[in-house]
């Protein structure tokens, strides 16, 4: 196909993203893990229900960095995810070492490609691509915003029974606790949910979608989330691919904008064939504003620790 795309991390995301690209037929798609055998067997199983599937996309697997050479796209999922009881920063010091680790790798062999990231802490991590990879800001880009914002949509579309394909919401800010959902940019057919519910109840959704990656921890035990991420980062690949321009909340790296410097924090991107193309400012309240600035703080706070690990 004409677009290669590498998968790093062959987990959880890391195979259902490489499911969702191939299923798509968006690209060629290259696995790869630490782990010998996985990449290889993920990626065969993919390739024999091609057929049935109807998808001519090449998948391969490897332990070896060499196979992912001339990538477009790269998306990094390779860390471990958190366990109940576990915050995403709790996996910083581990993730930090293996994103570095792999973007040393991606970068040799894909030296024009876009890297999405999605290992957590999401916007730390962003910040360990990006200084590990020298590449420009338009080109390291994180999941979180997408996702964030899908599972806000899911909870309006189950609250008021409506197509979910009628529902928009923006969820901005670092992907955790503080993450910032914007009721009145969430729309049901462009109206905002505002004038549809109950203060009540959108708070109640509110706190729902900001505590959504935790609700299925509890629920999984063994691990986090991954049909719904993969989902996301496929949708930012497709957008870059096809040079779609959509906008999508995403964690980009601010000089300025919003008022932040030198961050990676979640806020609306036009995503297109060279990356984020776009930051877009919306205007926000005071209220929003502070609770950006509340998100921002805590980014800061990782980087922080980022820069005690070295
Ligand atoms: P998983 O444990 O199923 O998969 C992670 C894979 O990374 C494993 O196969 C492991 O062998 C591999 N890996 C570990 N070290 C590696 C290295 N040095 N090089 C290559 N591969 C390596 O975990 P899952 O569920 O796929 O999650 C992956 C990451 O994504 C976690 O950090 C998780 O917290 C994060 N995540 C982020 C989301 C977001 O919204 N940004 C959403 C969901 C997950
Ligand atoms: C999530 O939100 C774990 O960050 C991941 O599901």
């Amino acid at each position: 196909m004409d677009k290669k795309v590498t998968v790093v991390g062959a987990g959880n995301v890391g195979a259902t993203a490489a499911q969702r690209l191939a299923e798509k037929d968006l690209c060629d798609v290259v696995l790869i893990d630490i782990v010998e055998g996985v990449p290889q067997g993920k990626a065969l199983d993919l390739t024999e229900a091609a057929p049935i599937e109807k998808h001519d996309a090449k998948l391969i697997g490897s332990n070896d960095y060499d196979a992912s050479a001339g990538s477009d796209i790269v998306i990094i999922t390779a860390g471990i995810p958190r366990k109940p009881g576990m915050s995403r920063d709790d996996l910083i010091q581990t993730n930090a070492g293996i994103v570095k680790n792999v973007t040393g790798e991606i970068v040799k062999r894909s030296p024009d490609s876009i890297l999405i990231i999605v290992s957590n802490p999401l916007d730390a991590m962003c910040h360990v691509a990006y200084d590990a990879s020298g590449f420009p800001k338009n080109r390291v880009i994180g999941m979180a915003g997408v996702l964030d914002s899908a599972r806000f949509r899911a909870f309006i579309s189950m609250e008021l029974n409506v197509s979910v394909e009628n529902i928009h919401a923006f969820v901005l800010g670092g992907h955790g606790d503080t993450m910032v959902p914007l009721p009145r940019y969430s729309t049901v057919a462009g109206v905002p949910i505002t004038e549809l519910m109950s203060k009540e109840r959108i708070d109640a959704l509110v706190d729902r979608t900001a505590n959504g990656g935790a609700e299925i921890v509890k629920l999984l035990k063994t691990g986090s989330a991954y049909y719904a991420p993969a989902s996301a980062a496929v949708e930012m690949a497709e957008s870059i691919m096809k040079d779609k321009k959509k906008v999508l909340p995403c964690a980009a790296y601010l000089e300025g904008e919003y008022g932040f410097n030198d961050l990676f924090i979640g806020v609306p991107v036009k995503l297109g064939k060279t990356g984020v193309e776009d930051i877009i400012q919306i205007n926000l309240t005071d209220s929003e504003k502070e609770a950006l600035a509340k998100s921002a703080a805590a980014v800061e706070e990782l980087k922080g620790v980022l820069k005690k690990l070295g």
